[in-house]
């Protein structure tokens, strides 16, 4: 059988059908595909939408936001992120990911893994990958350790 390799990650292994997934994860996604919506990418024109569920089970959601002095903009995991920590919500236990990429799924940038992990209260926490059509709709199944391996922590720095 010939393996597909999806943004580093086993086809095969890590993608599952959405409605496959427990109906926590597939809210998430929603959430996510439906802050999408309110992308403000003119310069891009590359929406992303990006939902965190934080330990206490509230949905924070989030879109990219760009500007015309390109190094502002803003991705949409963390405009969630940002969001659920300026409301005192500090521990991520979940993340969802939804932007339309023709070849594989979007996953965060290397910036956002780093802004992710710091947020994890030390353990991994799931990843979900999406687009916001393409039914039946397949997901992507990672997580931020998978995605950012030996990722810089400042109790390792000291
Ligand atoms: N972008 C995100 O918001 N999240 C990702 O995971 C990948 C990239 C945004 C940044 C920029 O507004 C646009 O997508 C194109 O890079």
């Amino acid at each position: 059988m010939t393996q597909v390799f999806i943004n580093g990650a086993r086809d095969d292994l890590n993608v599952r059908e959405f409605q496959s997934l427990d109906p926590s994860i597939q809210e998430l996604i929603l959430a996510a595909t439906e802050a999408r919506k309110q992308a403000y990418c003119p310069y891009s024109n590359f929406a992303v939408g990006a939902a965190l569920r934080t330990s206490d089970g509230t949905i924070y959601s989030g879109c990219n936001i760009e500007n015309g002095a390109y190094a502002t903009c803003i991705c949409a995991e963390r405009t969630a992120a940002v969001k659920a920590i300026s409301e005192g919500k500090r521990d991520f236990v979940a993340c969802a990911v939804v932007a339309q990429q023709d070849n594989g799924f979007t996953t965060p940038c290397g910036v956002c893994r780093q802004f992710l992990s710091e947020f994890v209260n030390g353990k991994d926490i799931p990843l979900y990958a999406a687009k916001p059509t393409n039914l039946p709709l397949r997901v992507l199944c990672t997580s931020v350790l998978q995605l950012l391996p030996n990722g810089f922590s400042f109790a390792n720095g000291k």
